[in-house]
């Protein structure tokens, strides 16, 4: 074997121990296999005996080659006959096409069964519509159920403990992928269509996701997180996402930043009370980056990439008391100075340009942000 060679071999038989050992990763946000909430639960109670079954057969399977190598091997060198052939075996040709194929129909009754079960849409549930941008995702809700959508957020899917929730999953630009593994499988947000998946959080907590589908350059840093909230907070939540922002005092470094916001920012971000009559009461954003009405009501900024908070007990999570806590504001203020060096974009068409924003400008504009609560 040439040193090439046996390298080469040497990475093969590594790497699957690697990704073994990579599947051992402790409190992993993204973990199929830990269910929280009833829909992850169906799927892994089809993933569990279904694994147990290819584990026996592969088990088998391997077994019986190890047992084979050993017992047809090459005793001598020039030992050349070979062992007897199974070939025209009916019986064991009939036994070999039977047991797969009732294994398999096994398989499928129950994959068919969890299908069905997963496209059950709850009546009465929270219904959210999904919307894959490139790169972060926006969530919208028809709170009072007249066509119009009351509440628009992103990165942080605020949904009611314990409760169904179903969503309306589409992309404006191209195709994502929403995936909340705690929560439910994978659905590919597609321009022009919508696909309902519905989701439910067995307690509060927060439950991470991320883009699965490869959508440009920064497809890896679209993430998005579910927080379930307490169905009496979940309410609070909405009524305080109903209002409008409020306006700063005048003469205030918010009242400095509403004004930078208004000329730096309106063409693409909105803010209710803030910057929505700019040009006459007119739609005048195009619809490409996020609402900040009550961006200080979020967990997270730029794509759920960055926390907005900071991790005050240093758990390494900024837990939902912590939001609305102690402000990010290096965070924040990295992301006004040069997005790009945060996160891979490439405006004006794609993600936030870098608007060379002096000292003062991103200040201010911190100080009214730090308002939308
Ligand atoms: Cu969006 Cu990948």
């Amino acid at each position: 074997m040439t040193p090439r060679r046996r390298r080469r071999s040497l990475a093969l038989a590594v790497a699957p121990l690697v990704l073994l050992l990579a599947a051992c990763a402790e409190d992993a946000p993204l973990d199929t296999l830990e269910p929280r909430g009833p829909q992850a639960r169906t799927i892994d109670d089809l993933v569990a005996p279904v694994f147990l079954v290819a584990g026996v057969v592969f088990l088998f399977v391997q077994l019986g080659v190890l047992f084979l190598a050993w017992r047809f091997r090459q005793r001598r060198a020039d030992d050349d006959a070979l062992p007897d052939q199974v070939h025209g075996n009916t019986r064991l040709e009939i036994g070999w096409t039977v047991i797969p194929a009732v294994i398999l129909v096994f398989v499928s009754v129950g994959t068919v069964a969890t299908i069905i079960d997963l496209a059950d849409e709850p009546e009465g549930a929270t219904e959210v519509t999904v919307v894959g941008q490139q790169w972060w995702w926006e969530f919208r809700y028809d709170v009072d159920d007249d066509g119009t959508d009351d509440i628009v957020t992103a990165n942080d899917l605020v949904v009611p403990a314990g409760e169904p929730v179903n969503l309306d999953i589409t992309a404006r630009d191209v195709i994502h992928s929403f995936w909340i593994p705690s929560l439910n499988g994978k659905l590919d947000a597609v321009p022009g269509r919508s696909h309902p998946l519905t989701i439910e959080s067995d307690e509060p907590g927060v439950f991470r996701g991320q883009c699965t589908e490869f959508c440009g350059l920064s497809h890896a840093y679209m993430q998005m997180r579910v927080v379930a909230l307490e169905p009496a907070e979940y309410d609070a939540w909405v009524d305080n996402q109903l209002r409008d922002a409020t306006e700063p005092a005048a003469g205030s470094a918010a009242a400095d930043g509403l004004e930078a916001f208004q000329t730096q920012c309106s063409s693409c971000h909105l803010v209710r009370g803030g910057n929505d009559d700019v040009f006459d009461g007119s739609a005048q954003v195009a619809g490409v980056a996020p609402d900040l009405t009550h961006l200080m009501s979020r967990g997270t900024f730029a794509g759920a990439m960055r926390d907005l908070w900071v991790d005050l007990d240093g758990n390494g999570e900024v837990d939902i008391d912590e939001v609305g806590g102690q402000l990010d504001r290096n965070a924040l203020e990295a992301w006004l100075r040069d997005p790009g060096s945060v996160k891979p974009m490439s405006p004006p068409t794609r993600g936030m340009p870098n608007l060379n924003l002096s000292e003062e400008q991103i200040d201010a504009l911190v100080a009214y942000l730090e308002t939308l609560d």
